[in-house]
């Protein structure tokens, strides 16, 4: 396995921009707490996604609509200081940045400032690019969102693919050019996200977009096999992570039942 080397320093978005130039794919992935934030850092991976999928992944509600602004602080700073090399993107939770710039520019500098990470993510259609140039006008990193937007799933009828492609590229086209660094396309056709990631002039991050994006992001969980419900298709389970916690869990309890554990060398004094 041939890793590319990365600097012993903060990811930045200049790194992004540089990666995208050279035709090196960047990977980010989601983590929501300190055991998960050390691994994806310690991983080499370039940025480190607090998403609002908090929400179903960790706490088992069906969307990502019940996160609030105070869990992702309270998400978005534990993975911080676990994460002290890749950047940190925290999303900004549902409604905010349909609530005037005012509000979102507030919510992204509470998110800045309480959690020390270093860009915010916020799904959009070009109807938000004020949003997001108000939020880039105050100094913070905005990675975009667009295509399935799982905030707005009852809109969007499911978790379906988007296939209008010339919206996609409107979206796409206005949130690069409002001033944000980079650009998630979730769940559109490969076409699409190939024909965005070459008119764009930042770099594209897919999922379930296909292999022509300047990046992936995966959902920690699915992508090592924790995820107890069924995975949408465009995921790989790298890891069987369910299947091992299963069986050491079945494992320590048999051992309890047949008074094996604690044995001499776990008994203290
Ligand atoms: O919230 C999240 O985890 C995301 C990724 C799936 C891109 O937005």
């Amino acid at each position: 396995m041939t890793l590319t080397p990365r600097p012993p320093r903060r990811v930045t978005v200049l790194d992004l921009a540089a990666a995208r130039a050279e035709g090196r794919p960047l990977t980010m992935v989601t983590a929501y707490d300190w055991p998960t934030g050390r691994l994806a850092d310690e991983s080499g991976v370039d940025c480190v996604l607090v998403g609002d999928s908090v929400a179903m992944v960790v706490a088992g509600r069906s969307s990502t609509i019940p996160a609030t602004l105070e869990q992702m602080v309270y998400h978005g700073e534990i993975v911080s200081r676990a994460a002290t090399r890749a950047m940190v993107v925290v999303d900004l939770p549902f409604p905010f940045q349909h609530l005037g710039v005012r509000t979102a520019v507030e919510a992204c500098a509470r998110i800045l400032k309480e959690t020390g990470c270093q860009a915010v993510k916020l799904e959009g259609t070009a109807g938000q690019a004020d949003v997001v140039a108000g939020i880039v006008a105050a100094g913070i990193p905005v990675m975009a969102h667009v295509g399935l937007r799982p905030q707005a799933v009852h809109q969007l009828g499911g978790y379906r693919m988007q296939r209008d492609e010339d919206q996609l590229m409107t979206d796409a086209r206005a949130a690069a050019a409002a001033g944000a660094f980079a650009v998630v396309l979730e769940c559109i056709p490969r076409a699409a996200a190939a024909a965005i990631t070459a008119a764009l002039p930042v770099p594209t991050i897919g999922i379930g977009a296909g292999p022509d994006c300047s990046g992936q992001v995966l959902v920690m969980h699915d992508l090592v096999g924790l995820s107890p419900d069924r995975v949408p298709r465009f995921v790989r389970a790298y890891a069987d992570v369910r299947g091992t916690i299963g069986s050491a869990l079945a494992r320590w309890r048999a051992d309890v039942e047949r008074r094996d554990f604690p044995g001499s060398d776990e008994t203290l004094g």
